[in-house]
C-alpha cells in the first residue's frame, strides 16, 4: 500500500501515536479492551500494513470523494473475501460489501448502538434521533413518530412540488448538452425542500447557493467526515488549534444561531397565530392562505409519555437533525436514481409510461425530458 512519505505526514504520525498512546493508556482497561479486539480481529483480511495504534488512518484519503473511491478499491480487491477491517486509530470498522454478509446486521435489533465516530456529529446534532441511542433514542423515536403520519407528509407535498420545479427548470438548461454531475443541484433542492417541510422557514437554496447558512452545511459535512477518519483531530484541545478545527467553530456558530432563529420566530408566529384566532375574525384574515405547518411546530407541542414537553436544547438538535440527515441520504438516493435511469432507457421508459398512466402525458413530459 503506498504511502504519502512527505515529513509532515510523519510529524503527524509520531504526535498521533504519543498522543494516542497517553489518551488510550491513561488507564489499564482500554488497553485491555484495545488488545483484546486486536486479537479478535486478527483473521479479518484488511488493506494496508496496519500499524498499532494508528491502524490504517496514515494512507486513508481525506476528501470525501477520494476516500469513497478508495473503500471501493478495497472492496474490489476484497471481493473474494465475506468482509473487510480498516484500523481507524485505535477503532476497529468493519466494511461489509456482500449481500449476505449485510443482512444479519440489518435484521437484527443487536446492533444499535452507534459508532465512536458519531461523537463528531455531537457538537453540531447533539444526540438527536440521528446521534443517540438506547432509551432516549426510543422515547424520543416514540414522541416524533407521530409528525410522520401520512397525513402530515401530504401537507409537504406542495413544496416539494414546488422546489422540484425549479430543479426541473434548472436541469431543463443543461440537458441534451455534455455530461455534468447533478449533485449539488438535487442537494440543493433538497435543502430548500427540508428548510421549509422541517422549519417552516424558505432558504432559497436552489437560487442562492453562496448563501452563509448552505456554504457552513456543506463545509461543516465535509470537515467531520474528516475529522472522523483522522485520529490525531480527536482531542478536541488539538482540534481546536488547527484550521480545520477553526472552521467547525465558526461553521457551528452560523448553524446554531440559523436554527436558533428560526424556532424563535415560529415560536412567535404560532403565538401571533394563537392570538389571532381567539379574536375576531375579519374578512381579510379569511382570505390569507392557511398556514403550512412545520415539523418544528409538532417539535414545539410534542409530548412524552409522562407528559413532559421537550426542552430548547432538545428540539434544536432535532431540527439540526433534521436538516442535515433530512437532505443528504435523499439527495444521495435520488442522485444515484437519477444516474441508473439515464444508464437504463428502457426503465427510464417505464417510469415514464407509469407517470403519463398517472398524470397524463403532458405534466410528465417535463418530468421525463429532463432524465
Ligand atoms: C452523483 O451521481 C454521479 C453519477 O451521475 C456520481 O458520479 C457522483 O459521485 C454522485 N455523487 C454523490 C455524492 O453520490
Amino acid at each position: 500500500m503506498e504511502i504519502k512519505g512527505d515529513t509532515e505526514l510523519l510529524v503527524w504520525a509520531a504526535a498521533a501515536v504519543i498522543l494516542l498512546t497517553l489518551l488510550a493508556f491513561s488507564t489499564i482497561p482500554p488497553l485491555l479492551d484495545y488488545c483484546r479486539k486486536w486479537t479478535s480481529m486478527r483473521p479479518i483480511p484488511g488493506p494496508g500494513p496496519n500499524y498499532p495504534l494508528v491502524g490504517d488512518a496514515l494512507y486513508l484519503k481525506p476528501n470525501g470523494g477520494d476516500f469513497f473511491l478508495q473503500v471501493i478499491e478495497f472492496t474490489e480487491s476484497f471481493r473474494s473475501q465475506p468482509l473487510l477491517k480498516l484500523w481507524i486509530g485505535p477503532i476497529p470498522f468493519i466494511i461489509v460489501y456482500h449481500a449476505e454478509t449485510v443482512e444479519p446486521i440489518l435484521s437484527t435489533s443487536k446492533h444499535m448502538d452507534k459508532a465512536y465516530s458519531y461523537k463528531f456529529l455531537h457538537p453540531w446534532l447533539g444526540k438527536g434521533l440521528l446521534t443517540s441511542t438506547g432509551k432516549k433514542w426510543r422515547s424520543r423515536r416514540k414522541m416524533i413518530t407521530p409528525t410522520f403520519h401520512f397525513a402530515i407528509l401530504s401537507e409537504f407535498l406542495e413544496v416539494m412540488n414546488e422546489q422540484s420545479s425549479i430543479l426541473v427548470e434548472k436541469l431543463k438548461k443543461r440537458v441534451d448538452g455534455n455530461s455534468f454531475n447533478c449533485f449539488m443541484d438535487i442537494t440543493l433542492c433538497a435543502l430548500d425542500i427540508i428548510s421549509e417541510t422541517a422549519m417552516g422557514r424558505k432558504i432559497h437554496a436552489q437560487s442562492n447557493r453562496d448563501s452563509e447558512y448552505i456554504q457552513a452545511i456543506y463545509e461543516m459535512s465535509d470537515i467531520i467526515q474528516r475529522r472522523q477518519k483522522m485520529p490525531w483531530l480527536w482531542p478536541d484541545f488539538v482540534y481546536s488549534w488547527l484550521s480545520d478545527g477553526k472552521k467547525h467553530k465558526r461553521n457551528l456558530k452560523i448553524l446554531h444561531s440559523f436554527t436558533d432563529k428560526a424556532i424563535l420566530e415560529r415560536v412567535e408566529e404560532i403565538k401571533k397565530m394563537g392570538a389571532e384566532k381567539q379574536g375576531v375574525c375579519s374578512n381579510s384574515d379569511l382570505d390569507k392562505p392557511k398556514k403550512r405547518s412545520a415539523f418544528l411546530d409538532m417539535l414545539l407541542m410534542a409530548i412524552d409519555e409522562s407528559g413532559n414537553k421537550l426542552s430548547y436544547t432538545d428540539i434544536r438538535e432535532e431540527v439540526d437533525t433534521f436538516m442535515f440527515e433530512g437532505h443528504d441520504t435523499t439527495a444521495a438516493a435520488l442522485n444515484w436514481s437519477l444516474f441508473l435511469l439515464g444508464s437504463h432507457p428502457e426503465a427510464q421508459q417505464q417510469v415514464q409510461n407509469e407517470l403519463n398512466e398517472v398524470f397524463g402525458s403532458a405534466s410528465s413530459a417535463a418530468v421525463a425530458s429532463c432524465l
